[in-house]
């Protein structure tokens, strides 16, 4: 088969590099792809969300199957469009990735499904935001509707911040239109896991559970990004948990979708808080996330391809994915200012040794090579060192061992991803030593 991955990111990395492995490929190609991407396929000059220019190549080269990586194309209807040239591709179609294009979308679909998540409320007006706001009182969570890459959310721990968050939002036009209408949450309290799933619009395969880091600064603290780091298996979810969420929460939001019409096809990452009294959800995605996604594709010890198609094709029930008993966890290397402003064209060193590293995979993200070929950095997050373990604490030394083989001096990573699973792990090491 030919096939087309759409994106950039070290997710698209981590697919190429999982898809390249397949047997069903003859030929892979990314759009735009990057520096490391450029080891398994060929990079086309073609943005992620450029939807004329990576139809009109799909048609041109023959490309039998795409896989959409980022949520832009798929909530803009890349997918719908394919489908139209009677071209296959992996992802939701616009009107499943409402689930991730839409936070109003997805609570009134939870709410109409009875789908455990946050008390809401959906607001286009200011005033009356602002009145709901003073009524509920703080903790309270403001974020934009739209999609705001990761940065349309504040959890407001005083009526103040709340106030202030619509003001940038509805008033300032912090996120564009994404921010003209907000819903405004309860506060959950709990711990974050996320779940992964394909659907194939009818059947679902469970996937694996993940925990990503979002704040830059070790301790969890500090602006959000785009992620950190992330391990998987998350230690919170343990198999009772696992069956709670697939019963009360992926199931119900399949069928519910099918019902309504818009069947989900692609892969359901649901953003979870493990609470007192179980799993609520806090948000969908439509596609999978960034670093979740390299730490799963370490993990995955089956052919990913096939069930890439299965999704397309309706055909989930008859599948099954193994995996690897151990664990996967990934350190992200971000250039120096990231979330904020940063240098772009920094000299990078050290890929090779740190790969060299046993059970290391280094993804990139905005890597480029320079006019006489050198590694350079052109993004905010630009390597993801991905490492296999027995367990997350085992994985996290030896993603770290790799990290430090790195010579990019113009690049910061958080020394601490995995705290919660190593904690856990060092009180379960403890107790077996107690007796
Ligand atoms: P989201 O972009 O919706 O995933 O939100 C970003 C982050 O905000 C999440 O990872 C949570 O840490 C936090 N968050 C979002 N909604 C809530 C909520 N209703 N209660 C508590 N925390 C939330
Ligand atoms: N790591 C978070 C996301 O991909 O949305």
């Amino acid at each position: 088969m030919r096939i087309l991955v759409v994106g950039s990111g070290a997710r698209e990395h981590a697919l190429c590099w999982a898809i390249a492995a397949s047997p069903l490929c003859e030929a892979l190609y990314c759009a735009p792809g990057n520096a490391g991407i450029a080891r398994e396929a060929t990079c086309i000059n073609i943005a992620a969300d450029d939807l004329d220019g990576l139809l009109g190549y799909s048609q041109e080269n023959k490309i039998d199957f795409v896989v959409i990586g980022p949520e832009q194309p798929l909530v803009a209807g890349l997918g719908d469009q394919l489908a139209a040239a009677g071209i296959k591709y992996f992802g939701p179609d616009a009107a499943a990735a409402q689930l991730e294009g839409s936070k109003g979308f997805m609570k009134d679909f939870c709410a109409r499904h009875a789908i455990p998540t946050a008390g809401y409320a959906r607001f286009t007006d200011i005033e009356t935001a602002k009145a709901h706001v003073r009524a509920e009182g703080a903790p309270i969570v403001v974020k934009a509707d739209g999609l705001a890459a990761g940065k349309g959310v504040t959890v407001a721990l005083t009526e103040a911040e709340a106030l202030a968050a619509l003001d940038d939002a509805m008033a300032g036009g912090m996120f564009g239109a994404a921010g003209s209408e907000v819903v405004i949450e309860e506060c959950m309290v709990g711990e974050e896991a996320s779940y992964f799933a394909l659907s194939d619009g009818k059947n679902i395969l469970a996937l694996a559970t993940a925990q990503d880091h979002k704040p830059v600064g070790e301790g969890d603290t500090g602006p959000n990004t785009g992620g950190m780091g992330a391990y998987s298996p998350a230690p919170v979810v343990d198999a009772a948990m696992e069956a709670r969420i697939l019963d009360e929460i992926i199931r119900p939001t399949v069928a519910g979708m099918a019902a309504e019409g818009m069947a989900f096809r692609g892969v359901l990452y649901a953003g979870l808080m493990i609470t007192e009294t179980g799993p609520r959800l806090i948000e969908y995605n439509a596609r999978f996330g960034d670093p979740e996604c390299e730490v799963l594709m370490a993990r995955l010890k089956s052919d990913i391809l096939p069930a890439l198609i299965a999704s397309a094709d309706g055909q989930l029930d008859k599948f099954d994915l193994r995996w690897h008993d151990k664990a996967a966890l990934c350190v992200v290397m971000a250039a120096n200012g990231y979330p904020g402003s940063y240098a772009k064209g920094t000299a990078i060193d050290g890929v090779e040794a740190a790969e060299s590293e046993p059970d290391v995979t280094v993804f990139h993200a905005g890597t480029a090579r320079d006019d006489i070929g050198e590694l350079v950095a052109i993004g905010g997050r630009v390597l993801v060192v991905t490492a296999l373990g027995e367990t997350v604490v085992a994985a996290q030394s030896q993603a770290y061992k790799a990290v430090d083989r790195l010579d990019w001096p113009d690049g910061f990573c958080r020394r601490d991803i995995g705290w919660r699973a190593v904690a856990r792990e060092g009180a379960r090491e403890g107790a077996r030593e107690r007796g």
